[in-house]
C-alpha cells in the first residue's frame, strides 16, 4: 500500500511518517522544502514537492497513492493564509482524492470544531470534516484536545524559566496524547474496517486539570510555578470586547481558543470507544506524568552539566 502524508514534517505528520515506515507502509510525502525535509527521506519515505496554496504542485503526487493521511495546517496568524491551507487546500486534496478513488482518507482534527464557528481554524476543520464525509471516500477522522509536546511550552519551560503560567479558574479535565501514540494510532486505523467512516475523539487515557499538571510540573522540576489565575467570565468578557475591533480579532480568537479548551466536556466515554474499535491497550499508551518525568530528567541533568562546565570555564579563567 502507498500511502500519501501531508504535513509529514510537522509535530505530529513526522511522527506519523515514522510509523508507516515501520509498518511496511511505502511513503510518499508532499513536502514545501526538500532540503529541510530531507531527515524523512533519510527515514526511507519519497518526497514530492507540492504546496497546498498551490493546486498546480499537487496532481503529480497522487499518481499511484492507496491511502491518503492528511496532517497539515498552518501555524499562521493570518485568515488569508489560514484559508488557503486549512480550506482551498483541503478542498483540492478531497476532489483529487475522489479522482484517483482513494481507498482511505484519514483527516486529523480539533476536539469540539463543531461548536466555535466563530474561530477561523475551528470552522476550517469542521467545514473539511463534513467535506470529507459527503464526499463519498471511505474516511478517518481523529479529533485531538492538544498533543504533550504542545504542553512543554505551556508550562514546563515557563517554570525553568520562573515566567507566568495563565490558569483558568475550575479547569476542566483533559486528555492530551503523545504523538507518538497519535500517529500509532492513524497507522493502525489503515488495516481496520471498521474504522471507516469513523470519527475518533482522541487522548490518552488519563486525563488532566491544568491545576494537576502544574503540581505534577513542580515536583518533578523542584520549582515552584508563578501562577496567574482567570476566569473564564473574564475571558469571555475579554473576548466579546475585543471582538469589536478588527485589528484585536486574533486576541479574540486566542482568548476563544482558551474558552474551548475550557468548555471540553469530559470525554472518557468516547476515548473508551476509540480504544475498542482500534483495539489498543490503553497500557501501551505513554501517560503524562511519564512524558514530563522523562522530558524534566533529560532538562535537569542538562542544565546540571552546563552549570558544571560553566564552573570549570570560571575556575581556569580565574587560574
Ligand atoms: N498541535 C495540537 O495541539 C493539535 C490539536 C488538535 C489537532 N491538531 C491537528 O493535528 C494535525 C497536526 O498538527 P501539528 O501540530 O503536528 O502541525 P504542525 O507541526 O504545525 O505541522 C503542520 C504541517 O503542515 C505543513 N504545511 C503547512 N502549510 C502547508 C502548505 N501550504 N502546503 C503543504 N504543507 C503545509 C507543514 O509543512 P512545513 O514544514 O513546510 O511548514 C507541516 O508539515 C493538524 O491537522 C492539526 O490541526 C493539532
Amino acid at each position: 500500500m502507498t500511502l500519501l502524508i501531508i504535513g509529514g514534517t510537522g509535530t505530529l505528520g513526522r511522527q506519523i511518517v515514522r510509523k508507516a515506515l515501520e509498518n511496511g507502509f511505502q511513503v510518499r510525502c508532499i513536502v514545501r522544502n526538500k532540503r529541510a525535509a530531507n531527515f524523512l527521506k533519510e527515514w526511507g519515505a519519497e518526497l514530492v514537492y507540492g504546496d497546498l496554496t498551490l493546486p498546480e504542485t499537487l496532481p503529480l503526487s497522487f499518481q499511484g497513492i492507496t491511502a491518503i493521511i492528511d496532517a497539515s495546517t498552518t501555524k499562521s496568524e493570518d485568515d488569508t493564509e489560514l484559508l488557503a491551507v486549512d480550506w482551498y487546500g483541503k478542498l483540492i486534496v478531497v476532489e483529487l482524492s475522489k479522482y484517483t478513488q482513494i481507498k482511505r482518507f484519514i483527516f486529523l482534527s480539533i476536539l469540539n470544531s463543531e461548536k466555535y464557528p466563530y474561530i477561523t481554524l475551528m470552522q476550517m476543520k469542521y467545514r473539511v470534516e463534513k467535506l470529507i464525509k459527503d464526499s463519498g471516500i471511505p474516511f478517518t477522522i481523529f479529533k485531538y484536545a492538544g498533543f504533550f509536546q504542545g504542553l512543554i511550552n505551556q508550562y514546563a519551560i515557563r517554570i525553568l524559566e520562573q515566567k507566568p503560567i495563565l490558569n483558568t479558574v475550575k479547569s476542566p479535565t483533559i486528555a492530551y496524547i503523545d504523538t507518538q501514540d497519535a500517529a500509532f494510532f492513524c497507522v493502525k486505523s489503515l488495516s481496520i474496517e471498521e474504522a471507516k467512516n469513523k470519527v475518533f475523539i482522541t487522548g490518552s487515557f488519563q486525563a488532566w486539570k491544568s491545576e494537576e499538571i502544574i503540581e505534577l510540573c513542580e515536583k518533578l522540576s523542584g520549582q515552584k510555578a508563578k501562577i496567574q489565575n482567570i476566569s473564564i467570565i473574564l475571558l469571555k468578557i475579554l473576548r466579546q470586547i475585543t471582538g469589536f475591533f478588527e485589528w484585536s480579532l486574533k486576541i479574540s480568537d486566542r482568548l476563544a481558543f482558551i474558552e474551548v479548551i475550557n468548555n471540553t466536556q469530559s470525554f472518557t466515554s468516547s476515548i473508551e470507544y476509540t480504544y475498542s474499535i482500534l483495539d489498543i491497550n490503553p497500557t501501551e499508551i505513554l501517560e503524562l506524568d511519564s512524558y514530563f518525568r522523562e522530558y524534566f530528567e533529560m532538562m535537569l541533568n542538562l542544565l546540571e552539566n552546563l552549570n558544571a562546565g560553566q564552573l570549570k570555564k570560571t575556575k581556569t579563567s580565574i587560574i
